[in-house]
């Protein structure tokens, strides 16, 4: 378990609703939502059930909720028949909202007239989403069909899923941060017929050149299932072009028809594969399919930030993420919410960009993560004390533990003592939201996502899976299927069981530890496994070991996560050269720029240690234990005695690049 728990155990104020939000909030009745609670503990698949029914529309009302005959390939309302995109979109259109703005998205540059703002009302982008879906089909997309989407923080990164879901092409989202390799691993393993993109998107004032990535990612033959290549004009900057290949988005909207009806899909029906990391091999391509992940998404997005048509939403994610997919595009346009969009980063062209946008557009609901959070701390209260922030009235962190002092921070300067906050706990496995308060009952306590969400079972076990007494660390497991629920890794169905199912047999675990307070309320401490947690974005030590040893003048890698006060882990690699290698400086630069070409920027180690050989027990694990003892500077402790080498240890402890 990592280091954070301690970190954690340090605030003990509480934090109850406050007056005015509980009278006004969606769920604001303590005594109701206990016995919501208690209903829906009572039978998890009947309450789902009732979700669905109620949240979503269906062409073919579903008779049943849960199958759970193939375990673990869960099926939730397997005979009913429905499209995402009818249920964001069309259903809206069909009712005042049709004028509501369901996107407002807001450019990274600021010119002479401010920055580039576009607003799509449901109408528009329905009308933008239909034709696009004709696009696809001109370019010979299926239904079934796998489409990589590579874009940057656009509109039309939201109107390439909503098309792709609208055909029932599956789409798989690979953040634009990842390199080429990265993408068309991607690309290869879902056997994309299409990749969508940009010629570029802007970050921090520079431009991110993501179509010259993608022409490497498919150079000559290597992905040869892509027909295709659609490209955004985003930055008209210049930009290879292979005729027959690449077509221009513009031109793809221009020929496409204009109307293009949804595809009546089943339930079951897949949705979109997102790659994550696990603490072994390469990333798990997870699938998600329709009316599970449809229901889950629009109740939790609903009730945990309590949303209402007049709020104005803002989740700092990246679509690239599961974040995005759930919390910005599916989740608040089923339920018909008005999000914003913003391209860049936080500092772009000041430090007070986060909070100029929530004043100029008045967002009333804030979405981002601790890391991001620590960042602001760090720059100081200048930025946000120049900025109007009355129109904030509930926070929410995801991604990470949040530490309590950035916790009270957040409830103090951004939210002004004003909003609650919902610590959101899940994972792209989860699809949506299973640990997170209920703003309007729930008192907060800095450090705990509190409770399961109504329908979600949760516990904490030992190795054999026995529940685990109060207080006791465990590991976090959810004991009943629940509709968001991934069905499978693409392509790998035994991988998933294996992943998920087979610590404590039958049980989904999360790779997570935790351990629970005399209220019930769940503490998250970490991942146990060899997963790091760097800014919120998860990554295996096993595929940073790969990459480095894929380098030429590598023999060993082994990669630790230490602590970090702003990014939670920072990545620490140890390394051992090929005999008569000059470990320099200049070899852990070029190490640590050889990962970000492998896998991406966001995986490049903060430090290299050079030694000359790993320490490894006598059966010859490499002792990563000793090895996180080591990366965070603390003494090393406790058995080393089957060492092979207690020299290497000195080395180790003195080989900072
Ligand atoms: C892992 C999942 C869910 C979208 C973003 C990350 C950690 C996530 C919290 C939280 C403590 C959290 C867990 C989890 N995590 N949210 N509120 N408190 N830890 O999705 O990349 O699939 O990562 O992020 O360790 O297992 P992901």
């Amino acid at each position: 378990m990592n280091d954070q728990i301690s970190n954690l155990l340090t605030e003990s104020r509480s934090f109850p609703p406050p007056k005015g939000f509980a009278a006004g909030a969606i769920l604001g009745d303590a005594v109701a939502v206990a016995a919501l609670r208690a209903r829906a503990a009572a039978d998890p698949a009947a309450f789902w059930g009732e979700v669905a029914r109620e949240d979503l529309r269906w062409q073919k009302p579903f008779t049943q909720t849960l199958d759970w005959s193939d375990a673990p390939h869960a099926k939730w309302f397997a005979d009913g028949t429905l499209n995402l995109s009818d249920n964001c979109l069309d259903r809206h259109c069909e009712t005042w909202r049709r004028h509501k703005a369901a996107l407002i998205w807001e450019g990274e540059p600021i010119g002479d007239q401010g920055p580039e703002i576009r607003t799509f009302t449901y109408q528009q982008l329905r009308d933008a989403v239909m034709r696009f879906a004709n696009g696809l089909k001109l370019l010979g997309v299926q239904c079934g069909d796998r489409v990589a989407i590579y874009l940057p923080m656009i509109p039309e990164a939201a109107i390439a899923m909503l098309a792709c879901a609208r055909i029932g092409a599956v789409h798989s989202v690979v953040f634009g941060g990842f390199s080429a390799d990265a993408l068309g691993d991607r690309c290869r393993d879902t056997e994309a017929k299409l990749v969508i993109t940009a010629d570029a998107s802007y970050r921090r004032g520079s431009l991110i050149r993501l179509k010259d990535v993608v022409d490497v990612a498919l150079a000559e033959g290597v992905c040869p299932s892509v027909q295709g290549v659609v490209v955004v004009r985003r930055a008209h900057c210049p930009i290879a072009w292979q005729p027959g290949r690449d077509h221009a988005w513009h031109d793809l909207m221009a020929a496409a028809q204009p109307h293009c009806p949804p595809t009546e899909l089943p339930a079951e029906h897949p949705l979109f594969i997102l790659y994550t990391s696990g603490s072994t091999g390469k990333p798990k391509g997870l699938l998600h399919t329709t009316g599970g992940y449809a229901a889950h998404v629009t109740r939790t997005m609903r009730w945990v930030f309590d949303l209402r048509d007049d709020d104005l939403y803002w989740c700092t994610a990246d679509v690239g993420w599961v974040t995005g997919h759930s919390y910005i595009v599916y989740g608040p346009l089923s339920n018909g919410a008005t999000v914003l969009m913003y391209e860049g980063a936080p500092q772009s062209p000041e430090k007070d960009r986060f909070w100029d946008i929530i004043e100029r557009h008045k967002v009333t609901i804030f979405y981002t993560a601790p890391t991001a959070l620590r960042t602001f701390m760090a720059w100081g209260e200048a930025p946000i004390l120049k900025h109007d922030l009355s129109s904030l009235r509930l926070l929410g962190t995801v991604g990470e533990p949040i530490n309590p002092a950035a916790w009270v921070w957040y409830h103090e300067v951004i939210g002004q003592g004003r909003c609650p906050i919902v610590d959101t706990w899940w994972q792209t496995e989860t699809g949506g939201i299973l640990i997170a308060p209920l703003p309007g009952v729930e008192t907060l306590v800095p450090g705990t996502a509190t409770q399961p969400f109504p329908g979600i079972v949760a516990d904490i076990v030992d190795n054999v899976g026995k529940s685990q007494p109060t207080d006791a660390g465990g590991l976090l497991v959810i004991r009943h299927p629940w509709p968001g629920m991934a069905r499978t890794i693409w392509g790998d169905r035994d991988r998933y069981a294996d992943a998920y199912f087979s610590k404590i047999p039958g049980i989904y675990f999360t790779g997570d530890g935790a351990r629970r307070d005399a209220k019930g309320h769940f503490w998250i401490m970490g991942r146990v496994d060899d997963v790091l947690n760097v800014s919120g974005h998860r990554i295996g030590t096993s595929e940073v070991e790969s990459a480095l040893v894929a380098h030429a003048l590598v023999a060993e890698a082994a990669v630790v996560g230490r602590p970090d006060a702003v990014t939670g882990q920072a990545i620490v690699a140890f390394v051992t050269t090929l005999g008569g290698t000059d470990n320099s400086p200049a070899l852990a630069q070029a190490l640590r720029a050889h990962v970000a070409k492998e896998i991406g920027g966001l995986a490049r180690p903060a430090e290299i240690r050079f030694a000359a050989a790993l320490p490894k027990t006598r059966s010859g694990k490499i002792m990563r234990r000793l090895l996180r003892e080591l990366a965070s500077g603390n003494g090393v402790s406790g058995d080393v005695t089957t060492l092979e080498d207690l020299s290497v240890l000195e080395t180790l402890r003195n080989s900072e690049d």
